[in-house]
Parts: C-alpha cells; sequence; structure tokens
C-alpha cells in the first residue's frame, strides 16, 4: 500500500535504524524529537524511542500526560483536531508519518486504531466488517465473506457470532462489540494496532478475553496499547513507555520498569504514589 502520495525526487531515507543495531530486534516505528501542540498547549514534548516490530508496547503515566496525544499522532488522528501540530519524526519504513506527503487514509488502513469505548456502526455485524472493504472496491461477495470470517476469527469472535451475522452489531455485549471494532479493523490488513484504553470500558471477563486476544494478535501485528491498569501493562506488554506531563520519562522492558525502574518518577508511580 502507497501511504506516501508522491514520493519527492531528491528525498532521503529518513532513519538511521540505531537501535535495530542495539537491540538487534526489528523496529516498527522510530520516534524522533517528537513535539505536539495544541495551540499553545505543548502536549508531548521532545520524545524519542523507538516501537518494536511483533511485540507489545504499553503507555502508562497520569491522566493527560500526552499517551493519547502521542498514540494518535501516530495514524494522523490529531489532524482532525483544530490547532493540533507536530514537528519531529515518526518513522515508518524510512518515510515520516507527519510529512505533508502523506495519504491519511492509506496510512490508517496499515495502522488502525480502537477506541476506549467500543463504537460499531448501528449496522449488521457483517455489514460493520465490509463497510469499508466495500468502499475500498471490494465487491465479490465470496471475497467479503472470506474477510469477513477470517477476521473475526483473528478477533476471536467467529464462534460467538458465526450464526448471527447479519444481526445488529449493537445486539453484542460490550466486550464483543469490541472485539468486532478490533475485527473490523483487521479487516484492512493492518501492520500496527494503535489501542487507547481498549478494555478500561469493559467488565473483567471481557477485558480478560481482549487481554489473551492482544497475546494472540502481537505475533502478526505490532501493538501499541495505552492502558491505566499497570497490571494490565505488566501481563500483556513486552516494552513500557512512563510519560509524564508530556515527557517520555522512561522506556525499557517491561519486567524493568516494573521492578526495578530507573527514575524516580517511574517508580512513584508504578507504586502508586500519584496518578
Ligand atoms: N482535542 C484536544 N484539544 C486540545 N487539547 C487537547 C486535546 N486532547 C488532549 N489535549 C491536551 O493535551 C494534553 C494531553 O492529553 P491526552 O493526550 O488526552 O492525555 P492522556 O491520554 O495521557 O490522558 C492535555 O493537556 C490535554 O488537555
Ligand atoms: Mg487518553
Amino acid at each position: 500500500m502507497k501511504i506516501v502520495m508522491e514520493q519527492k525526487k531528491d528525498s532521503k531515507p529518513l532513519t538511521k535504524q540505531s537501535n535495530i543495531e542495539k537491540e538487534n530486534k526489528p523496529v516498527a516505528l522510530n520516534i524522533k524529537k517528537l513535539n505536539i501542540y495544541y495551540g499553545d498547549n505543548h502536549a508531548v514534548k521532545d520524545v524519542s524511542f523507538s516501537i518494536e516490530k511483533n511485540a507489545v508496547t504499553a503507555l502508562i503515566g497520569p491522566s493527560g500526560c500526552g499517551k493519547s496525544t502521542f498514540l494518535r499522532s501516530i495514524n494522523r488522528m490529531n489532524d482532525l483536531i483544530p490547532g493540533a501540530r507536530s514537528t519531529g519524526g515518526i518513522i515508518y519504513e524510512d518515510v515520516n508519518l507527519i510529512g505533508d506527503d502523506i495519504n491519511v487514509v492509506a496510512l490508517r488502513k496499515e495502522i488502525g486504531m480502537v477506541f476506549q469505548k467500543p463504537n460499531p456502526f448501528p449496522k449488521s455485524i457483517y455489514n460493520n466488517i465490509t463497510h469499508a472493504l466495500k468502499f475500498n472496491g471490494i465487491r465479490s461477495k465470496k471475497k467479503l465473506d472470506v474477510i469477513v470470517e477470517e477476521s473475526l476469527r483473528k478477533a476471536a469472535l467467529w464462534d460467538e457470532v458465526k450464526d448471527r451475522l447479519h444481526e445488529s452489531a449493537l445486539s453484542l455485549s460490550g466486550g464483543q462489540q469490541q472485539r468486532l471494532c478490533i475485527a473490523r479493523t483487521l479487516a484492512m490488513k493492518p501492520s500496527i494496532l494503535l489501542l487507547d484504553e481498549p478494555a478500561s470500558a469493559l467488565d473483567p471477563i471481557s477485558n480478560a478475553k481482549i487481554e489473551d486476544l492482544i497475546m494472540e494478535l502481537k505475533k502478526e501485528y505490532t501493538i501499541i496499547i495505552v492502558t491505566h491498569n499497570m497490571h494490565q501493562a505488566s501481563r500483556i506488554s513486552d516494552k513500557t513507555a512512563f510519560f509524564l506531563n508530556g515527557v517520555l520519562v522512561e522506556f525499557d522492558q517491561t519486567d524493568k520498569i516494573f521492578t526495578n525502574p530507573s527514575k524516580k518518577d517511574t517508580e512513584d508511580y508504578i507504586t502508586g504514589r500519584f496518578g
């Protein structure tokens, strides 16, 4: 898929990929000196780190510290907010995603997002998945059937809905609706999934199902999840980034962050002293 609208002739590769060498692990996104503003509010401050491929990266930190802002900037959802602007780099496959030449529609297929509150369309389960596919020109019923089943299976929802595909998505439980939203995103064949507190509005059993699903999905996708649930972050993530007032205070292996953080602020946060 082409996310750059028009390749500039003299464009140079933007990545140095130094972290690949350091950690010997493939990198999905390289964040370089990223700053995000809403008017005068400097919401994300000079953030640099890299996000590993096929791993779960958790973003933690007190409310208002910039987690959602950072997450939304990755697939340019911040473009929709008047007054929002960014500088720096979010490098994905040698392309700076915050550049002017990005086809954001293509980008959002490649990097899909799921929000805190399940937001299925008021359509059938089947049509929730096929809506965007049809919009993208896939008309064959056979093809659509295959993608619907595949996406629902990947989202661990198929067995629960296979006999009611033409019922309204709104008849599903909250947890099922959220897995449907994940299935809908997977149908676009993304490589990265952005999840903004995807389980925080759900009951504990649905929450556990989403966690199991994330563990399964990371084999195939790169996952970045915002969570305010410390236990969830420590259970499901490989890497954890701790934000405070828009600053990336600490980024490390999740085990390290939760057992032996390097910074006092991180320790205070994970032990519940603030936030
Ligand atoms: N749509 C918006 N318009 C203006 N300011 C916003 C918007 N969303 C967030 N902010 C501001 O950006 C900062 C970070 O917020 P946010 O990214 O939502 O934090 P978090 O997800 O960590 O709770 C806050 O100061 C917040 O007020
Ligand atoms: Mg948020």
